[in-house]
This record gives structure tokens, C-alpha cells and sequence, in this order.
């Protein structure tokens, strides 16, 4: 319930601790197929901005679900609470300072555009993480795919509930027949292009 609270401004700000820490915080918002490379890659982008003195956080998916979005399944409903919750987090610790990494599905184009309007103006950028289905599924480096094929596993993405391609992301990765170090690389490079680092 949000009745008998207000907001209360932080005397310290985003800018004031930006410039503490050298850098201009964002939020870098990975989607994508299970299999895609999201978290793979998204982890090489915080290893690389790490080694350049960069203050960074990672949040994701799978991770988060075992903490604070325990308990919310893979239905639409809970799908959408786990993009929100992630969301808030998100702009929290780019409020913060820092430089956000989110690994998430987040399959629903709407979700994706209400995250990206909690984040201050320019400070949201979606990276497409793209590898087609055929590729995502002979990966499954989980074995999620095997198990959503013999009816295991209910609602899974791109098997029995749907994936929508992002509309219009900063960043577009065919993910399909390049490396690791080549995907994370076009990321940081979009960040010196337009001037976050
Ligand atoms: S999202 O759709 O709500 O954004 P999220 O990124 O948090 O999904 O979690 C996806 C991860 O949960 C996958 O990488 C996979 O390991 C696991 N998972 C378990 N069940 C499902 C399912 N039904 N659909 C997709 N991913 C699933």
C-alpha cells in the first residue's frame, strides 16, 4: 500500500555520485531467448567495464529468482511482476551511480518499454541479444529445452509462450557464429560511441 508515505528527495544526488565514481550511470537492459547468450555475455561486458574502472552491478534472471523474485512463476502475470520488480532494482542502483547490467527474457515488448520509462532519460539502453530458436534450443545449455519439448515444462519462451522481437533496442547482437568477446565488444564499444565511458 502506498497511502501515508511521501517521497522524500536524497540531499546526496545521481549526478553527485556519478562524478564520484568518474563515470555516467545507465542501465544496459539485455533480452533475449533462454540460450541466447544474455547472461554470458552480459557477464563479459561487466568483466571488461570492470577492468576499466567502471562501477558496475549485474542483475540476473536466474539469479534474482532465487532471491527476490522467489516464488513468481513463468506465467504472464508473474513474468510481468518479475520485469517491474528487476526494474525498480535496477533504476535504484542506477540512481546509485552505477553502471547496470540486467540479464532477463523479459519477452513482453510492453514490459521492456515500462522499465525503460522508470529510467531517467537517456540512461536506458536495450540490447537485443539475437540467436535464432533452432540455435538457442540445440544449445540449451540447461536442458530447459529438452524438458519444455516432452511437456515438462509449461510456458516456456519460444516453445509455448511467446517471445516479441524488440520493436526499436539501441543495440541489435546476432549472437549466432561470433564470440563471446566479439558480442560484449560491440556493447562497450555503443558505450564509448556515445560517450558513457
Ligand atoms: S522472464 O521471462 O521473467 O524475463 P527470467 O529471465 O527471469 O524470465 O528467467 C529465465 C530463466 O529461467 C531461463 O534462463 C531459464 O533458465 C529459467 N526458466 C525456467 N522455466 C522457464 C520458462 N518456463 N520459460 C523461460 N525460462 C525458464
Amino acid at each position: 500500500m502506498t497511502s501515508n508515505t511521501v517521497w522524500h528527495e536524497h540531499h546526496v544526488s545521481q549526478q553527485q555520485r556519478a562524478i564520484l565514481k568518474q563515470q555516467k550511470p545507465c542501465i544496459l537492459w539485455f533480452t533475449g531467448l533462454s540460450g541466447s547468450g544474455k547472461s554470458t555475455v552480459a557477464n563479459a561486458v561487466e568483466n571488461m567495464l570492470f577492468g576499466m574502472k567502471k562501477h558496475t552491478y549485474l542483475l540476473d534472471g536466474d539469479n534474482v529468482r532465487q532471491g527476490l523474485n522467489k516464488g513468481l512463476s513463468f506465467s504472464e502475470e508473474d513474468r510481468i511482476e518479475n520485469i517491474r520488480r528487476v526494474g525498480e532494482v535496477a533504476n535504484l542502483f542506477c540512481d546509485a551511480g552505477l553502471v547496470v547490467v540486467t540479464a532477463f527474457i523479459s519477452p513482453f515488448e510492453k514490459d521492456r518499454k515500462m522499465v525503460r520509462k522508470m529510467a531517467m532519460s537517456g540512461q536506458f539502453v536495450e540490447v537485443f541479444i539475437d540467436a535464432p530458436l533452432s540455435v538457442c534450443e540445440q544449445r540449451d545449455p540447461k536442458g530447459l529445452y529438452k524438458k519444455a519439448r516432452a511437456g515438462e515444462i509449461k510456458d516456456f519462451t519460444g516453445i509455448d509462450s511467446p517471445y516479441e522481437v524488440p520493436v526499436n533496442p539501441e543495440l541489435h547482437i546476432v549472437n549466432d557464429g561470433i564470440s563471446i568477446e566479439e558480442a560484449a565488444t560491440q556493447v562497450v564499444d555503443y558505450l564509448k560511441r556515445h560517450a558513457y565511458i
